[in-house]
C-alpha cells in the first residue's frame, strides 16, 4: 500500500487503507483499555489548527498524540497571524520546520487543500465546510464493532446534506454499505460527492440514495443524523428548524425502519429537541458515546500511518 501524506477527504481513500485503519485503531483500542503504552510517535508533534470550536476534535487528538508518546499543540485560528492575513502557504511552510504533522478544522476546504500542497508533513482534515474524514472512520469503526460486520448493511443519513454526510458516502460507498441521505428538497448534498460514491459503490455493491422521502428509511440498519445548522450557518438556524421538522429522528421514525436492532448515531454535538429526541438519544439502541469515544481510537491510527 502506497504511503499517504494527507487526509482531506475519504474520496481518494482505498477500501484497503480503511480497513488497515481498522485493524491498527481496534489493536490499539484493546491496548489503551489494557493499559499497554504503545509509544508510536514518540518524539513527535502535531500542530492543530482550529478555526472553529470543538470538543471532541481537539481532545481526542490532543489525547490521542500523548498516548502515542508525542504532542499535540493547539492553535486558534484567530490567535496565529493566518488571522491577520499571513498566507496558507506561509504558514504551512512554517509550521513544516517545526512540527511532524498539521490537523486543521476549517471553514473552506480549499484551505485543507492548500495546507496539504504547501506543508512538507502530512496535514489532516479535522472538519470543513466540505467534509469531515476522520468521523466517518471513526463512525464506520464503530458499526463495525456493534454489527460484526459493515458490507450489505444499509445506513440512512436523515438531515442536513453537509460535509458529515459527503463523508459517510464515501466511505460506506467504498466499504459495501448502502447509503441513503434523506433531507429536504435543497439541501441535497454535493452532486459530485453522490457521482464518485455512486461509482465507488457499483464495485462494492453498496446502493446509493438521495431521496426527500423519509419512509426512504425502511430497512436501515443505521439511523445517523447531524445538526440542521451547521458551523457557520448561525443566522439560517431558525429559518432551517422550520424546514427540517418533518426530519426530525424521533422514535416514530426509528420504528420506520422495521428493525429493532437499527442503530442511532450522532457525529454530536446534538441540538436535543431539534434534529433528535432525548427519548432517541438516551434509548438503547444510540450509540453515540461509542461513536464519540472510537474518535480517539481511529484518529491513532490514521496518525499513526500518516506520521509514523
Ligand atoms: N464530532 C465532532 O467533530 O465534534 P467536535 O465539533 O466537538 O470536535
Ligand atoms: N456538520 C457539523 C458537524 C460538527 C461536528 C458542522 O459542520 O458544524
Amino acid at each position: 500500500m502506497k504511503k499517504r501524506k494527507d487526509l482531506a477527504t475519504l474520496g481518494d481513500v482505498t477500501q484497503a487503507e480503511l480497513q488497515a485503519w481498522f485493524d491498527l485503531a481496534i489493536k490499539l483500542k484493546a491496548e489503551t483499555k489494557a493499559g499497554k503504552p504503545h509509544h508510536l510517535l514518540a518524539g513527535k508533534n502535531l500542530a492543530m489548527i482550529f478555526q472553529k470550536s470543538s470538543t471532541r476534535t481537539r481532545v481526542s487528538f490532543e489525547i490521542a498524540m500523548r498516548q502515542l508518546g508525542g504532542s499535540g499543540l493547539y492553535l486558534s485560528g484567530s490567535e496565529l497571524q493566518l488571522g491577520r492575513g499571513e498566507t496558507i502557504a506561509d504558514t504551512a511552510k512554517v509550521l513544516s520546520r517545526y512540527v511532524d504533522g498539521i490537523m486543521a478544522r476549517v471553514y473552506a476546504h480549499s484551505d485543507i487543500l492548500a495546507l496539504a500542497e504547501h506543508a512538507s508533513v502530512p496535514v489532516i482534515n479535522g472538519l470543513s465546510d466540505f467534509s469531515h474524514p476522520c468521523q466517518a472512520v471513526a463512525d464506520y469503526l464503530t458499526i463495525l464493532e456493534h454489527k460484526k460486520h459493515l458490507k450489505g448493511l444499509a445506513l440512512a443519513y436523515v438531515g442536513d446534506g453537509n460535509n458529515v454526510a459527503h463523508s459517510l458516502l464515501y466511505g460506506g460507498a467504498k466499504l459495501g454499505v448502502s447509503v441513503s441521505i434523506v433531507c429536504p428538497k435543497g439541501y441535497e448534498p454535493d452532486e459530485r460527492v453522490v457521482k464518485e460514491a455512486t461509482a465507488d459503490g457499483k464495485k462494492t455493491g453498496s446502493r446509493i440514495v438521495v431521496s426527500n422521502d423519509v419512509s426512504a428509511v425502511k430497512g436501515a440498519d443505521v439511523i445517523y443524523t447531524d445538526v440542521w445548522a451547521s458551523m457557520g450557518q448561525e443566522k439560517e438556524h431558525e429559518e432551517r428548524v422550520r424546514i427540517f421538522k418533518p426530519y426530525q429522528v424521533n422514535a416514530q421514525l426509528m420504528a420506520m425502519t422495521g428493525k429493532p436492532d437499527t442503530l442511532f448515531m450522532h457525529c454530536l454535538p446534538a441540538h436535543r429537541g431539534e434534529e433528535v429526541t432525548d427519548e432517541v438519544v438516551d434509548s438503547r439502541q444510540s450509540v453515540v458515546f461509542d461513536e464519540a469515544e472510537n474518535r480517539l481510537h481511529a484518529q491513532k491510527a490514521i496518525l499513526v500511518s500518516l506520521m509514523a
